[in-house]
Protein backbone atom coordinates (compact mmCIF):
# COMPACT_ATOMS: atom_id res chain seq x y z
CA UNK A 1 0.00 0.00 0.00
CA UNK A 2 0.97 3.51 -0.64
CA UNK A 3 -0.06 6.09 2.00
CA UNK A 4 -1.74 9.41 1.27
CA UNK A 5 0.11 11.76 3.57
CA UNK A 6 -0.73 15.29 4.42
CA UNK A 7 1.45 17.67 6.59
CA UNK A 8 -0.25 20.62 8.36
CA UNK A 9 2.40 23.59 9.20
CA UNK A 10 5.09 24.10 6.94
CA UNK A 11 7.92 26.13 9.04
CA UNK A 12 11.08 24.45 10.12
CA UNK A 13 10.70 20.83 11.49
CA UNK A 14 8.22 20.09 8.46
CA UNK A 15 11.56 20.17 6.64
CA UNK A 16 12.34 17.40 8.63
CA UNK A 17 9.25 15.90 8.06
CA UNK A 18 9.09 16.55 4.16
CA UNK A 19 12.80 14.89 3.55
CA UNK A 20 12.16 11.96 5.61
CA UNK A 21 8.77 10.86 3.51
CA UNK A 22 10.75 11.76 0.36
CA UNK A 23 12.95 8.57 1.49
CA UNK A 24 10.22 6.44 1.86
CA UNK A 25 8.63 3.78 -1.17
CA UNK A 26 5.20 3.30 0.62
CA UNK A 27 3.97 7.23 1.00
CA UNK A 28 2.93 10.01 -1.59
CA UNK A 29 2.51 13.19 -0.20
CA UNK A 30 -0.41 14.74 -1.30
CA UNK A 31 -0.95 18.31 0.29
CA UNK A 32 0.80 20.75 2.61
CA UNK A 33 -1.51 23.56 4.79
CA UNK A 34 -0.26 26.63 6.50
CA UNK A 35 -2.20 29.54 7.43
CA UNK A 36 0.97 31.33 5.41
CA UNK A 37 -0.15 30.12 1.79
CA UNK A 38 3.17 31.05 0.66
CA UNK A 39 4.50 28.62 2.96
CA UNK A 40 2.73 25.69 1.73
CA UNK A 41 3.15 26.52 -1.70
CA UNK A 42 6.90 26.93 -1.30
CA UNK A 43 6.96 23.31 0.13
CA UNK A 44 4.71 22.11 -2.43
CA UNK A 45 6.65 23.11 -5.23
CA UNK A 46 10.01 21.53 -3.43
CA UNK A 47 8.61 18.20 -2.40
CA UNK A 48 5.14 17.67 -4.62
CA UNK A 49 1.16 17.54 -3.45
CA UNK A 50 -0.91 20.17 -3.49
CA UNK A 51 -0.83 23.69 -1.63
CA UNK A 52 -3.80 24.47 0.84
CA UNK A 53 -4.12 27.91 3.01
CA UNK A 54 -5.68 25.75 6.22
CA UNK A 55 -6.19 22.16 7.70
CA UNK A 56 -9.96 22.09 6.83
CA UNK A 57 -9.23 22.56 3.16
CA UNK A 58 -6.38 19.97 3.25
CA UNK A 59 -8.78 17.73 5.07
CA UNK A 60 -11.76 18.49 2.46
CA UNK A 61 -10.22 18.39 -1.35
CA UNK A 62 -7.23 15.35 -0.29
CA UNK A 63 -7.97 11.69 1.06
CA UNK A 64 -5.54 11.36 3.71
CA UNK A 65 -4.53 8.29 4.97
CA UNK A 66 -1.82 9.95 7.45
CA UNK A 67 -2.14 13.79 8.57
CA UNK A 68 1.63 15.05 9.90
CA UNK A 69 1.26 17.78 12.59
CA UNK A 70 4.19 20.27 12.72
CA UNK A 71 2.25 23.37 14.05
CA UNK A 72 2.22 25.23 17.08
CA UNK A 73 1.86 22.97 20.40
CA UNK A 74 -1.64 23.65 21.18
CA UNK A 75 -3.22 23.37 17.62
CA UNK A 76 -1.60 19.53 17.70
CA UNK A 77 -4.20 17.61 19.68
CA UNK A 78 -7.39 19.53 18.37
CA UNK A 79 -5.83 18.77 15.01
CA UNK A 80 -5.26 15.67 15.78
CA UNK A 81 -8.85 14.97 16.82
CA UNK A 82 -10.01 16.31 13.66
CA UNK A 83 -8.03 14.21 11.21
CA UNK A 84 -9.17 11.21 13.64
CA UNK A 85 -12.94 12.10 12.99
CA UNK A 86 -12.40 11.02 9.69
CA UNK A 87 -10.56 7.93 10.32
CA UNK A 88 -6.92 9.39 9.39
CA UNK A 89 -4.11 8.34 11.19
CA UNK A 90 -1.93 10.99 13.10
CA UNK A 91 1.78 11.51 13.25
CA UNK A 92 2.51 14.58 15.48
CA UNK A 93 5.10 17.10 16.71
CA UNK A 94 6.02 16.81 19.94
CA UNK A 95 4.14 18.00 22.28
CA UNK A 96 1.70 15.21 22.51
CA UNK A 97 -0.65 17.49 24.12
CA UNK A 98 -0.10 20.83 26.63
CA UNK A 99 -2.47 19.73 29.20
CA UNK A 100 -4.16 16.91 31.15
CA UNK A 101 -7.44 17.08 28.89
CA UNK A 102 -5.46 17.05 26.02
CA UNK A 103 -3.63 14.09 26.57
CA UNK A 104 -7.02 12.39 27.32
CA UNK A 105 -8.67 13.08 24.39
CA UNK A 106 -5.52 12.25 22.55
CA UNK A 107 -5.32 8.57 23.89
CA UNK A 108 -9.28 8.42 23.19
CA UNK A 109 -8.34 9.25 19.38
CA UNK A 110 -6.19 6.70 19.63
CA UNK A 111 -8.60 4.08 19.90
CA UNK A 112 -9.75 4.83 16.40
CA UNK A 113 -6.44 5.69 14.29
CA UNK A 114 -3.01 5.01 14.97
CA UNK A 115 -1.43 8.05 16.77
CA UNK A 116 2.56 8.44 16.58
CA UNK A 117 4.71 11.34 18.40
CA UNK A 118 7.77 12.13 17.36
CA UNK A 119 10.50 11.42 19.66
CA UNK A 120 13.35 11.20 17.34
CA UNK A 121 15.91 10.77 19.84
CA UNK A 122 14.79 7.50 20.69
CA UNK A 123 16.19 6.33 17.37
CA UNK A 124 20.06 7.72 17.94
CA UNK A 125 22.63 4.32 18.37
CA UNK A 126 23.45 5.94 21.44
CA UNK A 127 20.04 6.20 23.06
CA UNK A 128 18.67 2.41 21.46
CA UNK A 129 22.56 1.22 22.99
CA UNK A 130 21.90 2.04 26.41
CA UNK A 131 18.31 0.94 26.34
CA UNK A 132 19.33 -2.53 25.34
CA UNK A 133 22.23 -2.40 28.15
CA UNK A 134 19.24 -1.84 30.49
CA UNK A 135 17.17 -4.44 29.42
CA UNK A 136 19.98 -7.40 29.06
CA UNK A 137 20.26 -6.35 33.17
CA UNK A 138 24.21 -5.85 32.66
CA UNK A 139 23.84 -2.45 34.29
CA UNK A 140 22.44 -3.41 37.29
CA UNK A 141 19.75 -1.39 39.29
CA UNK A 142 19.77 2.65 38.46
CA UNK A 143 21.42 3.82 41.17
CA UNK A 144 20.85 8.43 40.35
CA UNK A 145 20.75 10.05 37.13
CA UNK A 146 21.21 13.64 35.90
CA UNK A 147 20.36 15.53 32.81
CA UNK A 148 21.23 18.77 31.57
CA UNK A 149 20.09 20.74 28.69
CA UNK A 150 21.64 24.04 27.65
CA UNK A 151 21.15 25.89 24.55
CA UNK A 152 20.98 29.36 23.42
CA UNK A 153 17.66 30.87 22.65
CA UNK A 154 17.75 34.37 21.98
CA UNK A 155 14.93 36.92 21.87
CA UNK A 156 14.51 36.81 18.09
CA UNK A 157 13.98 33.36 18.10
CA UNK A 158 10.59 34.02 19.83
CA UNK A 159 9.72 37.52 18.71
CA UNK A 160 9.62 36.54 15.05
CA UNK A 161 7.95 33.33 14.97
CA UNK A 162 4.67 34.74 16.39
CA UNK A 163 3.51 31.92 18.89
CA UNK A 164 7.11 30.92 20.19
CA UNK A 165 7.10 31.83 24.06
CA UNK A 166 3.35 32.58 24.27
CA UNK A 167 1.40 30.74 27.11
CA UNK A 168 -1.52 30.24 24.61
CA UNK A 169 0.36 28.63 22.17
CA UNK A 170 3.72 27.19 23.19
CA UNK A 171 1.93 26.80 26.71
CA UNK A 172 5.40 27.03 28.16
CA UNK A 173 8.97 27.05 27.28
CA UNK A 174 12.09 25.72 27.79
CA UNK A 175 10.40 22.84 29.34
CA UNK A 176 7.91 22.01 26.77
CA UNK A 177 10.14 22.96 23.94
CA UNK A 178 13.68 22.14 23.96
CA UNK A 179 14.21 20.33 26.73
CA UNK A 180 11.28 17.59 26.68
CA UNK A 181 13.11 14.75 24.52
CA UNK A 182 15.71 14.89 27.30
CA UNK A 183 12.81 14.34 29.74
CA UNK A 184 11.38 11.87 27.70
CA UNK A 185 14.36 9.72 27.33
CA UNK A 186 15.20 10.05 31.28
CA UNK A 187 12.19 8.78 32.44
CA UNK A 188 12.04 5.69 30.18
CA UNK A 189 15.27 4.87 30.61
CA UNK A 190 14.29 4.61 34.68
CA UNK A 191 10.51 3.99 34.95
CA UNK A 192 7.44 4.71 35.93
CA UNK A 193 8.42 8.31 38.41
CA UNK A 194 6.96 8.47 41.56
CA UNK A 195 7.12 12.19 42.77
CA UNK A 196 9.08 15.68 41.45
CA UNK A 197 9.61 18.87 42.96
CA UNK A 198 10.66 21.84 40.49
CA UNK A 199 11.30 25.17 40.13
CA UNK A 200 10.68 27.02 37.23
CA UNK A 201 11.74 31.01 36.16
CA UNK A 202 12.57 33.19 33.74
CA UNK A 203 15.96 35.16 33.97
CA UNK A 204 17.09 35.98 30.57
CA UNK A 205 14.24 36.78 28.57
CA UNK A 206 11.89 38.93 31.09
CA UNK A 207 10.13 41.13 29.12
CA UNK A 208 10.04 38.90 25.95
CA UNK A 209 8.56 35.77 26.83
CA UNK A 210 5.43 34.73 28.92
CA UNK A 211 7.28 31.69 29.96
CA UNK A 212 9.86 29.75 31.99
CA UNK A 213 13.44 30.14 30.34
CA UNK A 214 14.82 27.73 33.07
CA UNK A 215 13.71 24.33 34.98
CA UNK A 216 15.14 22.43 37.57
CA UNK A 217 13.46 18.98 38.64
CA UNK A 218 14.29 16.39 41.46
CA UNK A 219 12.00 13.57 39.99
CA UNK A 220 12.22 10.61 42.33
CA UNK A 221 11.83 7.07 41.26
CA UNK A 222 11.00 3.71 42.65
CA UNK A 223 14.71 2.89 43.47
CA UNK A 224 16.54 6.40 42.45
CA UNK A 225 16.42 9.78 42.28
CA UNK A 226 17.09 12.29 38.90
CA UNK A 227 18.38 15.53 38.76
CA UNK A 228 17.09 17.42 35.38
CA UNK A 229 17.83 20.65 34.68
CA UNK A 230 17.12 22.83 31.38
CA UNK A 231 17.84 26.18 30.40
CA UNK A 232 18.09 28.43 27.46
CA UNK A 233 20.45 30.83 28.73
CA UNK A 234 23.28 29.35 27.93
CA UNK A 235 26.21 30.77 24.54
CA UNK A 236 25.67 28.07 22.33
CA UNK A 237 23.35 24.78 21.39
CA UNK A 238 25.34 22.66 23.90
CA UNK A 239 25.10 18.88 23.34
CA UNK A 240 22.20 17.33 25.92
CA UNK A 241 24.01 15.38 28.59
CA UNK A 242 22.52 12.72 30.65
CA UNK A 243 23.63 10.24 33.29
CA UNK A 244 23.19 6.84 34.29
CA UNK A 245 24.49 5.72 37.34
CA UNK A 246 24.09 1.93 37.87
CA UNK A 247 25.58 -0.72 40.25
CA UNK A 248 27.47 -2.17 37.67
CA UNK A 249 28.33 -0.01 34.94
CA UNK A 250 27.64 3.71 34.06
CA UNK A 251 26.41 5.89 31.18
CA UNK A 252 27.14 9.08 29.74
CA UNK A 253 25.07 10.54 26.93
CA UNK A 254 26.50 13.82 25.12
CA UNK A 255 24.77 14.83 22.07
CA UNK A 256 25.52 12.25 19.55
CA UNK A 257 27.88 10.46 22.01
CA UNK A 258 28.19 7.57 24.52
CA UNK A 259 30.52 7.32 27.61
CA UNK A 260 30.61 4.05 29.28
CA UNK A 261 32.27 3.46 33.00
CA UNK A 262 32.73 -0.56 34.42
CA UNK A 263 31.73 0.10 38.23
CA UNK A 264 35.89 -0.27 38.89
CA UNK A 265 37.30 1.71 36.00
CA UNK A 266 38.64 5.32 37.27
CA UNK A 267 37.03 7.05 33.98
CA UNK A 268 34.02 7.25 31.53
CA UNK A 269 35.63 5.65 27.65
CA UNK A 270 33.54 6.71 23.92
CA UNK A 271 31.82 4.07 22.08
CA UNK A 272 32.08 5.21 18.59
CA UNK A 273 29.02 4.90 16.06
CA UNK A 274 28.85 5.55 12.63
CA UNK A 275 28.13 9.01 11.51
CA UNK A 276 24.42 9.68 9.94
CA UNK A 277 22.30 12.81 8.37
CA UNK A 278 20.74 15.30 9.81
CA UNK A 279 17.24 16.90 8.01
CA UNK A 280 17.46 19.27 10.17
CA UNK A 281 19.24 21.50 13.18
CA UNK A 282 22.63 19.57 14.38
CA UNK A 283 20.90 19.43 17.60
CA UNK A 284 17.40 17.67 16.77
CA UNK A 285 19.75 14.91 16.15
CA UNK A 286 19.65 12.11 13.06
CA UNK A 287 16.50 10.47 14.54
CA UNK A 288 13.62 11.73 12.01
CA UNK A 289 13.50 9.19 8.97
CA UNK A 290 14.12 6.25 11.29
CA UNK A 291 11.10 7.45 13.74
CA UNK A 292 9.12 8.40 10.52
CA UNK A 293 10.38 5.12 8.99
CA UNK A 294 9.31 3.12 11.80
CA UNK A 295 6.01 4.94 12.30
CA UNK A 296 4.90 3.87 8.58
CA UNK A 297 5.85 0.49 9.02
CA UNK A 298 4.20 -0.35 12.19
CA UNK A 299 0.81 1.52 10.05
CA UNK A 300 1.76 -1.74 7.93
CA UNK A 301 1.74 -4.46 10.71
CA UNK A 302 5.52 -4.64 10.03
CA UNK A 303 7.12 -3.21 12.95
CA UNK A 304 5.81 -2.19 16.17
CA UNK A 305 6.32 1.71 16.70
CA UNK A 306 8.79 2.25 19.02
CA UNK A 307 7.30 5.40 21.26
CA UNK A 308 4.63 4.05 22.19
CA UNK A 309 1.63 6.11 23.32
CA UNK A 310 1.04 4.85 26.80
CA UNK A 311 4.89 5.51 27.25
CA UNK A 312 4.67 8.85 26.04
CA UNK A 313 1.84 9.72 28.33
CA UNK A 314 4.24 8.91 30.88
CA UNK A 315 6.35 11.50 30.01
CA UNK A 316 3.43 14.07 29.51
CA UNK A 317 1.97 13.49 33.10
CA UNK A 318 5.66 14.28 34.04
CA UNK A 319 6.12 16.92 32.46
CA UNK A 320 2.45 18.02 33.36
CA UNK A 321 3.64 17.64 37.41
CA UNK A 322 6.80 19.75 36.97
CA UNK A 323 5.05 22.42 35.96
CA UNK A 324 2.26 22.29 38.48
CA UNK A 325 4.68 21.41 41.04
CA UNK A 326 6.93 24.73 40.28
CA UNK A 327 3.59 26.72 40.17
CA UNK A 328 2.46 25.08 43.21
CA UNK A 329 5.36 25.55 45.09
CA UNK A 330 4.93 21.88 46.35
CA UNK A 331 6.07 18.01 45.32
CA UNK A 332 3.70 16.57 43.18
CA UNK A 333 3.10 13.02 43.11
CA UNK A 334 2.37 10.61 40.43
CA UNK A 335 0.83 7.21 40.83
N1 LIG B 1 11.14 16.90 17.06
C1 LIG B 1 11.96 17.93 17.03
O1 LIG B 1 13.17 17.82 17.23
C2 LIG B 1 11.41 19.30 16.75
C3 LIG B 1 12.26 20.32 16.31
C4 LIG B 1 11.68 21.58 16.06
C5 LIG B 1 10.33 21.79 16.26
N2 LIG B 1 9.56 20.77 16.72
C6 LIG B 1 8.11 20.96 16.97
O2 LIG B 1 7.46 21.16 15.71
C7 LIG B 1 6.37 22.07 15.84
C8 LIG B 1 6.59 23.24 14.89
O3 LIG B 1 7.80 23.90 15.23
P1 LIG B 1 8.60 24.74 14.14
O4 LIG B 1 9.91 25.06 14.77
O5 LIG B 1 8.57 24.07 12.82
O6 LIG B 1 7.70 26.07 14.10
P2 LIG B 1 7.55 27.11 12.89
O7 LIG B 1 7.01 28.34 13.48
O8 LIG B 1 8.81 27.16 12.12
O9 LIG B 1 6.43 26.40 11.98
C9 LIG B 1 5.09 26.29 12.37
C10 LIG B 1 4.22 26.51 11.16
O10 LIG B 1 2.85 26.27 11.51
C11 LIG B 1 2.07 27.24 10.83
N3 LIG B 1 0.75 27.37 11.48
C12 LIG B 1 0.47 28.05 12.63
N4 LIG B 1 -0.85 27.93 12.91
C13 LIG B 1 -1.39 27.17 11.94
C14 LIG B 1 -2.71 26.70 11.67
N5 LIG B 1 -3.75 26.99 12.47
N6 LIG B 1 -2.91 25.94 10.56
C15 LIG B 1 -1.88 25.64 9.71
N7 LIG B 1 -0.61 26.08 9.92
C16 LIG B 1 -0.37 26.82 11.02
C17 LIG B 1 2.90 28.51 10.86
O11 LIG B 1 2.50 29.46 9.89
C18 LIG B 1 4.31 27.95 10.61
O12 LIG B 1 4.64 27.93 9.23
C19 LIG B 1 6.36 22.45 17.32
O13 LIG B 1 5.49 21.59 17.98
C20 LIG B 1 7.77 22.20 17.79
O14 LIG B 1 7.88 21.92 19.17
C21 LIG B 1 10.06 19.53 16.95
Amino acid sequence: MVYRVGVVGCGAVAKAHAKSLAKLDNVTVVGFADIRPERSAEFAAEYGGNAYASLNELLEKEELDVLHICTPHALHVPMALKAAEKGINVFTEKPAAVNEEQMDALLEAAKKVKVGVCFQNHYNDNSRYVEQELKSGRAGKILGARAFVTWKRLAPYYTESGWRGTRELECGGVLINQAIHTLDLLRSFIGDPKAVEAKTSNHHLKSVIEVEDTVEAYIQFEDCAASFYATTAYCQDAPIMLELICENKSYRIEGADLYIKEKDAPRFTAINFAEKEAFGKGYWGTGHLACIRNYYASLSGEEEYLVTLPEVDKTMRLMFAIYRSAEENRPIELC
